[in-house]
């Protein structure tokens, strides 16, 4: 028996890092998984290394026009979808007096509007007593240098989280945020300026992580899946820390 035994997942930015580590995990537990991204490339990988109970469909969350795609793949399998983990994201470093309107839209488009308008989207998809897992950061609680615009769309996913797990909660379906501390994974590495700067730039992440190392993607999937499985059927509304204590001690 597995945690999500004949349960069908979506999860947004599947191909890699997070995402992909909970997309093993969710086939793993039973499920069926669609996984999306924006690199076709990237996409093909990921679905052989899945290697069963998985469909990737392209898309970039940023257009709603893809979305739509996305939604309508899901939509014609007939199944609907009992977990939502809303994960495609990311950042770039960049101070105040550097940021530019095009660099504040990017991150928000994809961020913030993304993942607001992949729930709307789903909404009909959803079953009642479905589970909507949303990733936030540990940024969104720091004041991190050259971070602000990152840590701002995360700080607004996190108060999404409470309004729709407030809208939601009369269907029974639990929506909360995971916190991930940083994470070993592609995306983390590219954040460095340059492929050179990459390790110093994890140490420097390291350094301020109490236990001392960097998560491996599966240790973040793990909290993923318990907040989709039954295991967690009183918890919504809620922000899940797997930071290592960065932002608790
Ligand atoms: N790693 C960390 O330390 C850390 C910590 C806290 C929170 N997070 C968050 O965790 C999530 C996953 O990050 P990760 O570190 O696993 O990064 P990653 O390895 O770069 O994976 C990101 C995934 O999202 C997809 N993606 C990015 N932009 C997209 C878009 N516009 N539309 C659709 N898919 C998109 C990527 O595929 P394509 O590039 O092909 O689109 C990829 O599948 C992000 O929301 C990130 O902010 C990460």
């Amino acid at each position: 028996m597995g945690l999500l035994d004949n349960k069908i997942a979506l999860i947004t930015g599947g191909t890699s890092g997070i995402g992909l580590a909970t997309a093993h995990r969710f086939v793993a537990e039973g499920a069926h998984v669609f996984i999306t991204g924006r690199r076709q490339s990237e996409l093909d990988i990921a679905v052989v290394a899945l290697g069963s109970n998985v469909t990737g469909i392209r898309g970039d969350v940023s257009n709603l026009d893809e979305l739509d795609r996305v939604f309508a793949a899901i939509t014609s399998r007939g199944q609907g979808l009992d977990v939502l983990f809303v994960n495609a994201g990311g950042g770039s470093f960049s101070t105040l007096e550097e940021l530019t309107p095009e660099g504040f839209d990017a991150t928000f488009g994809v961020n913030v509007r993304g993942t607001v308008f992949t729930v709307q989207k789903a909404l009909p998809l959803l079953k009642d007593g479905a589970s909507v897992i949303v990733t936030g950061s540990t940024a969104a609680s720091k004041g991190s240098p050259a971070f602000g615009v990152y840590a701002a769309t995360k700080a607004a996913l996190r108060s999404f989280t409470r309004t729709w797990a407030a809208e939601l909660a009369g269907r029974n379906i639990r929506v909360n945020t995971i916190a991930p501390g940083p994470t070993n994974t592609p995306g983390l590495s590219g954040l460095a300026p340059d492929p050179s700067q990459a390790q110093g730039l994890l140490d420097m992440l390291t350094g301020n992580v109490p236990l001392g190392r960097l998560a491996h993607p599966d240790e973040i999937a793990n909290v993923v899946l318990f907040l989709a499985s039954e295991q967690a059927s009183f918890i919504t509304g809620t922000e899940l820390f797997a930071d290592g204590g960065e932002v608790q001690l």
